[in-house]
């Protein structure tokens, strides 16, 4: 396993629509294999492909108190309430901004194994997946909160739930 570089916004990469995942095979899982290692590296709670490098439909997630989750191919299927809410990212370091999330969200994909998987979501593990599938359509939480101009500067060690 590996700790791969992320990469910062304005990197191009994370501004591409990454392909979807057609052979779930050990270089899917040693991708997120190393997606996870890196993740943790960097005390993120998710991340995705793009940020590393691989323009794929992969993310990885990992909340406090609950196991890391890897899920290739998401997708939500259904979206309820809106909330503001504070948010950072690991490829805009430095920064947070108000951005409007769902309450909860329901995500399908498709987990290491190829198998199906379905995750009703609230509160932050919907708020990381929105984020995480953002990152996949070449979405960045800055254009939610409405440009650069409306981040906040913080101390990088306080950008907590960065994905
Ligand atoms: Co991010």
């Amino acid at each position: 396993m590996a700790i791969l570089p992320v990469r910062h916004h304005p990197d191009q990469m994370l501004r591409r629509k990454a392909r979807r995942v057609t052979i779930i095979d050990d270089s899917i899982r040693k991708l997120a294999a190393n997606m996870l290692e890196t993740m943790e590296a960097v005390k993120g709670v998710g991340l995705a492909a793009p940020q590393v490098g691989v323009s794929l439909r992969v993310i990885v997630l990992g909340l406090p108190g609950e196991g890391p989750q890897v899920i290739i191919n998401p997708e939500i299927v259904r979206r309820s309430g809106v909330r503001q809410i504070g948010e950072a990212c690991l490829s805009v370091p430095g920064y947070m901004g108000e951005v409007e999330r769902s309450v909860s969200v329901v995500v399908k994909g498709l987990d290491q194994e190829g198998k199906k998987v379905r995750v009703k979501a609230s509160e932050l593990l919907a708020q990381a997946l929105e984020h995480e599938i953002d990152h996949l359509n070449g979405v960045l939480y800055v254009d939610r909160a409405g440009g650069e101009d409306k981040l906040v500067k913080v101390e990088p060690a306080s950008q907590e739930k960065a994905g």
